[in-house]
């Protein structure tokens, strides 16, 4: 058994990238492990800072995650904010994180791009929160897209740091995993790069069929193969990467053969590629508007996550203090 922890940021409804790089791990891994899922609350002031809209995005994503299959059983799901502890390790390990390998991080050159006037140090020492988040449960396995591998190191490296700085072998070191296979990143319609919510090209859990629809017909394409078994157009293979994770291989075999033979019409593998999104996102989108509106339910499931976290989280804090050489009076 492997204790698993992830999360993802409360910045709003969840897209398909989420979803087939982390949450749909999540729901594989949840009866096999000891599993913490959790809502990066604190993670989204980071980009994300709006009073009026931290709670409800912290509800919407608790809701969908419900509504994908997470199950409050089986594994802790919890809101971060709601477990302090983590502030604390954050605290603790920032002291051995270089601010030279925090500024090389891809994730905050893009940022510092992305948000010249709000170049703050939360987003400098992201990865540190990252790594408490996981260290806190003594993680060995975490679930999460291809983007967030840097990270992962990070957390290694900071494990390490620990271990060798206290002379213990305390922190496992941790990995990214993608239940079975590699990680994966799933690319916009847009024809660049990665799905997401800044990039403004989502395809979401909470999307309407008809929407769906109208934004896989948009997708962008080329002008069709003109010679047979010729490389696919990165706006194509984009395509291609979606259908792989959302249709069965014989559909995929059908398309490539297509592709292959210039036979192809983009009209029909976009129809194709929607109605399997939509497969894939309606059983989850019917059931999270009763989820969002039975707060019984929701106070229920995340005080309970809260209280397990914070069990796990306090026992890894108190150990911590002591390797580091705190002591009561
Ligand atoms: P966030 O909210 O940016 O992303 C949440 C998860 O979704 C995955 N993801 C994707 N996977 C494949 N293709 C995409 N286009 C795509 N877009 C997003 C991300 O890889 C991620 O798994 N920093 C984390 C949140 C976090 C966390 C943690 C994760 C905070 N603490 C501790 C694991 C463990 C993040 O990127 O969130």
């Amino acid at each position: 058994m492997e204790t698993v922890v992830s999360g993802i940021r409360s910045t709003g409804n969840l897209h398909l990238g989420n979803y087939f790089g982390a949450l749909r791990n999540f729901i594989k891994m949840q009866h096999e492990n000891r599993c913490f899922f959790f809502i990066a609350d604190y993670h989204s002031l980071t980009t994300h800072p709006d009073p009026k809209l931290l709670h409800h995005n912290v509800r919407q994503v608790l809701s969908e995650y419900l509504a994908a299959g997470l199950d409050p059983e089986a594994s802790t799901i919890f809101v971060q904010s709601d477990v302090p502890e983590v502030t604390e390790l954050y605290l603790l390990l920032n002291m051995h994180a270089y601010v030279g390998e925090l500024e090389k991080t891809t994730s905050f050159k893009d940022k510092i791009r992305q948000q010249k006037n709000n170049v703050n140090a939360g987003l400098l020492t992201y990865p540190t929160l990252m790594a408490a988040d996981i260290l806190l449960h003594k993680a060995n396995k975490v679930p999460v897209g291809k983007d967030q591998e840097q990270h992962l190191e990070m957390t290694r490296n900071f494990a390490k740091r620990f271990n060798s700085l206290y002379s213990v072998d305390y922190f496992p070191e941790p990995t990214a995993y993608n239940f079975g296979s590699e990680l994966v990143k799933i690319p916009g319609l847009d024809g660049s790069g990665k799905m997401g919510k800044s990039e403004g090209n989502g395809l979401y859990l909470f999307d309407e069929p008809a929407v769906i629809r109208k934004k896989v017909m948009k997708a962008v394409t080329d002008q069709g193969p003109t010679e047979p078994n010729s490389v696919k157009h990165e706006a194509v293979e984009n395509l291609f990467t979606i259908l792989k994770v959302v249709s069965t291989p014989d559909t995929v075999a059908y398309f490539e053969e297509k592709h292959n033979n210039c036979e192809i019409r983009y009209g029909d593998l976009k129809k194709q590629l929607a109605e399997d999104i939509i497969a894939v996102t309606e059983p989850i989108r019917e059931r999270i508007f009763d989820i969002q509106n039975d707060a019984e339910y929701l106070h229920k499931v995340v005080n309970m996550g809260a209280e397990k976290a914070r069990e796990s989280a306090s026992k890894t804090v108190a150990e911590v203090r002591e390797i580091m050489g705190f002591k009561k009076f």
